[in-house]
């Protein structure tokens, strides 16, 4: 059996201890990721039957299906139960940063239907200010020059995200943006604003689709931090 690096090992416990926010028979949101993943393994491996899962990517639909979790569709729920998911930074009020693994739209859509946002991450995720993880932007190609253009007034450096030398197309058939050099001081004032931008479909802070918990890995176990 190969051995879990010690960060793969804080990320398995931690998705273990989301399993106590699913309750038996309800309809959860499911993020995407390697934590994720590992909280995907740990459920279809439970005993909890779910009556759903929404899922926030293709990755994690496949994952799902082929491990015999019933897959649904945002548009036939009204609401969910719980949005478990990680994050690439988590502040100190439970803002985040969302979106290395491309997925930040339907991310924040599938959380925005939820009573809870249960995030899961290792201790590395936690910081005081977020920035320093280059921030992920989801855009319309034809928008890139002009954000560019429009992050660098803002001192940040925006960077068209590749994969096999072409652009990195998402789900949703667009480009992702990373902003290197911001230091988000204010979240939730810099995700209204960019927001705002022509061209932007989401960006990566979740300040209003926060975290209502935090389940932090560390080497002395997992830690419940709420927000
Ligand atoms: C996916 O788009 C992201 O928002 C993930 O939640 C985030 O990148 C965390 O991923 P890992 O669990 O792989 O670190």
């Amino acid at each position: 059996m190969s051995q879990l690096s010690s960060q793969d090992a804080l990320k398995a416990q931690v998705a273990q201890a989301a399993l106590a926010y699913v309750q038996p028979h309800s309809l959860i949101g499911v993020g995407t990721g390697s934590t994720v993943n590992f909280f995907i393994d740990a459920l279809a491996q439970s005993a909890i039957p779910v009556q759903g899962a929404v899922s926030s990517s293709i990755a994690s639909t496949q994952r799902m299906q082929a491990l015999g979790i019933p897959v649904v569709d945002l548009t036939d729920v009204q609401s969910l139960s719980v949005y478990i998911d990680g994050a690439d930074e988590i502040d100190s009020h439970g803002y985040m940063v969302k979106g290395g693994g491309a997925a930040l739209t339907r991310e924040k859509i599938v959380a925005a239907q939820a009573k809870q946002f249960v995030c899961i991450v290792d201790q590395s995720k936690r910081v005081d200010v977020m920035g320093a993880f280059p921030l992920p932007v989801e855009v319309i190609p034809m928008a890139v020059p002009q954000i560019i253009r429009d992050f660098s007034a803002l001192g940040g450096q925006a960077v068209l995200r590749m994969r096999d030398e072409k652009p990195l197309v998402t789900d949703n058939g667009q480009y992702i943006l990373d902003v290197h050099g911001l230091k988000l001081t204010e979240p939730m004032a810099l995700e209204a604003r960019i927001s705002q931008w022509p061209g932007v479909v989401t960006v990566g802070i979740f300040a209003f689709q926060k975290a209502d918990i935090c389940l932090l890995a560390t080497p002395d176990g997992v830690q419940t931090l709420r927000y």
